[in-house]
């Protein structure tokens, strides 16, 4: 409604207005809380933006990414390279010569592109940036130690330009990241429980069945976490979580690869947990730590990231990321191509796994009285896999999991359910009692896909060993360790990587996961739902998806082919 007014006004301000187009007219550009303004930025200041460039043959790079995921295709496993993605998705010559053409005549000439020519990086002025993007506006604002450039005014793009670009980068979205915290400063009360079993690298090892054998050897296995955040993981941390924790097992105590600016500062707890947890789970495994890669002040990290796996012909086959944001502040087109961005992933044989979010169903406000869930998003993109979180049954021993009542879950607003997961996600419909239907929608994509513990890690960060530490971000890095593992076994029988697990796990029907089928989840504080989302139920549920790993069944399971 109020997007319409402010078009009709501008129709009747300029006479330009017919030729303009808003490439993300559902784009949330309010200002998260948090961030502070500082003032307008001076028209010289420099400002980074990226182009989305419209790519060719979407449809088809679907197709043949169900085909290579799917192990009863004869195509299963032949994955293509960086060179053979970008013959299938590069954009048209016409597209190149129109966005070019446009920002040369604007005096842009400072791009870099990406090794798939369908993103471009330009550098200019905010004036420049003004006047290439009609009724945006840039303006500064901080929190904490970090700054950005940001338009809280919508932008839009001649009407000639719009079928050549997805969106442009730079301009609305803030950095947001999942917020790992450590229970023990939050919730007083945990304290008390002092005898409480934390979890650690021997107590995974031993819930999910790894021997001292289950560690990597073959050459050339990968793996990696990417991380969005002015914080940072020390290697001197890792070192001593290895020295207290990695016994029992041949690990590895050094990040392989540091990709993109480690800064100063503290060490985070979110940037710890992951290294230290993927490390000893993916043991003996080469890992790279992917972190606030860009040139400058990085514009939005995460997109950086996708831009990074499009611009690099060999990155590690899994990747874990703890980030999300809701999917209803984000403009749909943004969504659509960032998904475009892990079919690219998953048809090279790369596995990106995703936290399911730590609000469990989370909660949206709707209208006076009226509340919804709020699915967060990557979390409920189709192609990639998301992880939800358990705790133990007794928190005193190493016994079945139940759902840990964070574990984000639900239904995406902005997906249609993928055909992977009808039969599983029907039965759980029909099957069990479901908060009200206008809370959610059953049309589409359901997640999360599988799950591992998420409960009270230990994690060593600023030198300290640290207790209570829990989220999804605990969770993701595990279950991508053990993927790597399987990858790893696969590497030395010749067979190809997973890659895109979910058309395989959804097959697997629960085969070889402990199933989790007790607890709930939380979600909106009202009187009709009272804090309660959705439950476990046996089988799959949008709460711990099937379950946890139980690896030597898992390992034995998806090595057949
Ligand atoms: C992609 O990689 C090339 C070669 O390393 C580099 O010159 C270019 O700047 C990169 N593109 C982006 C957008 O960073
Ligand atoms: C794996 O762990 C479960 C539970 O901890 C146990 O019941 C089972 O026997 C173990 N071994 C295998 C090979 O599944
Ligand atoms: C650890 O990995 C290396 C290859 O990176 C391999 O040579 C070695 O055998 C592995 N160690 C074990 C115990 O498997
Ligand atoms: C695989 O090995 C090649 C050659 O040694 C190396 O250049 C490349 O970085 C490695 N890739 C990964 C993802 O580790
Ligand atoms: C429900 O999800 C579908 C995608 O599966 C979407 O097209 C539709 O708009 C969604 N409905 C609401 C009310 O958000």
């Amino acid at each position: 409604m109020l997007l319409l007014l402010t078009l009709a006004m501008a129709v009747l301000h300029s006479s330009l207005v017919l030729t303009v187009h808003l490439l993300e007219h559902d784009q949330d550009t309010s200002v998260p809380r948090g961030w502070v303004h500082t003032g307008r930025v001076a028209p010289s200041d420099r400002v980074q933006l990226t182009f989305a460039l419209k790519q060719q043959n979407v449809d088809r790079l679907r197709e043949l990414l169900g085909l290579v995921s799917n192990p009863d295709s004869p195509q299963y496993g032949k994955f293509l390279t960086l060179e053979e993605v970008t013959s299938l998705v590069h954009p048209s010559d016409l597209t190149h010569k129109v966005v070019w053409g446009w920002l040369q005549s604007h005096g842009v000439a400072a791009c870099h592109t990406v090794l798939t020519q369908d993103f471009l990086q330009c550098d200019t002025t905010a004036q420049v940036a003004e006047t290439l993007l009609p009724g945006s506006e840039f303006h500064r604002y901080r929190k904490g130690r970090r700054s950005v450039v940001r338009s809280p005014a919508r932008y839009s793009v001649h009407a000639d330009l719009a079928q050549h670009l997805d969106f442009v980068g730079g301009v609305h979205r803030f950095p947001t990241e999942m917020q790992t915290v450590s229970r023990a400063w939050t919730n007083g009360a945990r304290h008390e429980a002092k005898f409480h079993l934390g979890v650690t690298p021997v107590v995974l090892r031993s819930r999910y069945n790894l021997t001292a054998a289950d560690v990597g050897s073959a050459e050339n296995n990968s793996q990696a976490v990417a991380q969005f955040l002015e914080q940072f993981y020390h290697p001197a941390d890792l070192a001593e979580f290895m020295a207290i924790f990695g016994s029992g097992f041949k690990h590895m105590s050094q990040v392989a690869r540091v990709v993109g600016t480690q800064g100063g500062g503290k060490a985070g707890l979110e940037a710890s947990l992951d290294v230290e947890y993927i490390m000893s789970t993916g043991a003996n495994i080469s890992t790279w730590v992917f972190t606030n890669p860009g040139r400058h002040e990085s514009q939005e990290p995460f997109l950086q990231w996708m831009l990074l796996l499009s611009n690099m012909s060999s990155v590690p086959w899994v990747h874990t990321v703890s980030y999300g944001d809701d999917e209803d502040s984000l403009a749909a087109a943004y969504m659509m191509r960032i998904n475009n961005e892990f079919m690219k992933a998953g048809i090279r044989g790369i596995s990106i796994l995703f936290a399911s979010g730590d609000s469990g169903a989370g909660c949206r406000h709707l209208t006076k009285g009226t509340n919804a869930f709020r699915p967060s998003f990557p979390a409920s993109s189709p192609y990639v896999t998301t992880v939800g979180g358990t705790s133990f049954k007794n928190p005193f021993q190493v016994t079945y999991e139940v759902t840990d009542y964070i574990s984000g879950g639900g239904f995406s607003n902005i997906f249609p359910m993928p055909d992977y997961q009808l039969a599983a996600v029907s039965a759980y419909l029909k099957g069990t009692t479901l908060p009200p239907k206008t809370y959610f929608n059953t049309s589409g994509r359901a997640y999360p896909d599988i799950a591992a513990l998420s409960d009270n890690y230990w994690v060593v960060s600023n030198r300290v060993p640290i207790p209570w530490v829990s989220g999804t971000s605990a969770s993701t890095p595990v279950v991508g360790g053990m993927l790597s593992l399987i990858n790893d076994q696969r590497f030395l029988k010749g067979l190809p990587s997973l890659g895109f697990l979910n058309p395989r796990l959804y097959q697997l029907k629960g085969q070889a996961l402990f199933d989790v089928t007790e607890g709930c989840h939380l979600s909106c504080l009202d009187d009709q739902v009272e804090g309660k989302g959705f439950c476990a139920a046996p089988s799959w549920d949008p709460v711990t998806g099937w379950g946890t790993p139980n690896y030597p069944s898992l390992l034995a399971t998806l090595l057949d082919k």
